[in-house]
């Protein structure tokens, strides 16, 4: 759940992610995002044929949506745990949203205790971020970002030149766009996506993957 989903993904940009991160272009702009390192350390590992069979296992699983995006103005008490999980605390006490994009399980015990893949997500936003968002992605919001469907396809699920982002959570859509605007995520065709990160402020990239993740994949 706190990890970016594989499923339905191209071979080509499969392939190419395990190489920028086996060369060090796609790393993670939180040095203490300890995943990120250890996902470089597999892609190093790996033969070009286990690459290769790894990509067309995932490209040949469709992807299957698991979360789910609710604006409020308020998200329930949380803490977080060592491996990155949001887990709401005991009884029914909510906190302000504030400016924050704050994803949690529907079941803390199925999710956290269980792992249970079936076990859904939820995603708080602030209000007015789904409208915001949409407004972005699909006008590029006079040149603050561009128009994602341009590249990424008409419902954003994906072209050759561009992966599939609809569905996906907000928060590894964001963390990816933040590593991108710092420039840790760098790969060749990652450039592709400067002009469309380089502008963006906190509250857009809650905006935008909010709305992205709202979507049918
Ligand atoms: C000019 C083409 C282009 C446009 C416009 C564009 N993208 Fe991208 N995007 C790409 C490419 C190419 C990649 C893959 C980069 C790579 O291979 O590392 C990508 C990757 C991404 C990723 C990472 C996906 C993953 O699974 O890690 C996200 C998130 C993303 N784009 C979001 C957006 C959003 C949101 C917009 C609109 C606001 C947008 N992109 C506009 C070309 C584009």
């Amino acid at each position: 759940m706190q990890n970016g989903p594989v499923a339905g993904l191209p071979v080509d940009y499969f392939l190419r992610q395990l190489a920028d991160f086996a060369s060090g272009r796609r790393r993670s702009a939180d040095v203490n995002k300890a995943n990120a390192f250890e996902m470089a350390a597999m892609a190093r590992n790996m033969t070009p044929e286990e690459q290769k069979a790894a990509a067309e296992y995932f490209a040949s699983m469709p992807f299957t949506r698991w979360i789910r995006v609710i604006e409020s103005d308020t998200v329930p008490t949380f803490t977080a745990t060592v491996n990155g999980l949001f887990l709401k605390s005991h009884g029914n006490e909510t906190e302000p949203i504030g400016r924050r994009l704050v994803e949690m399980p529907e079941d803390t015990y199925q999710s956290n205790m269980l792992r249970n893949p079936r076990s859904g997500m939820v995603a708080y936003a602030p209000i007015g971020s789904l409208e915001a968002g949409e407004t972005l992605v699909k006008t590029g919001g006079n040149g603050r970002t561009q128009a994602c469907g341009a590249c990424h396809g008409p419902d954003l699920r994906g072209r050759a030149v561009a992966p599939p982002i609809a569905g996906r959570q907000p928060g590894y859509l964001a963390r990816q766009m933040y590593d991108m605007q710092q420039g840790t995520r760098n790969g060749e065709a990652a450039k592709m996506m400067r002009a469309s990160v380089e502008k963006l402020t906190e509250d857009d990239l809650i905006a935008i993957t909010a709305y992205v993740a709202s979507l049918q994949p």
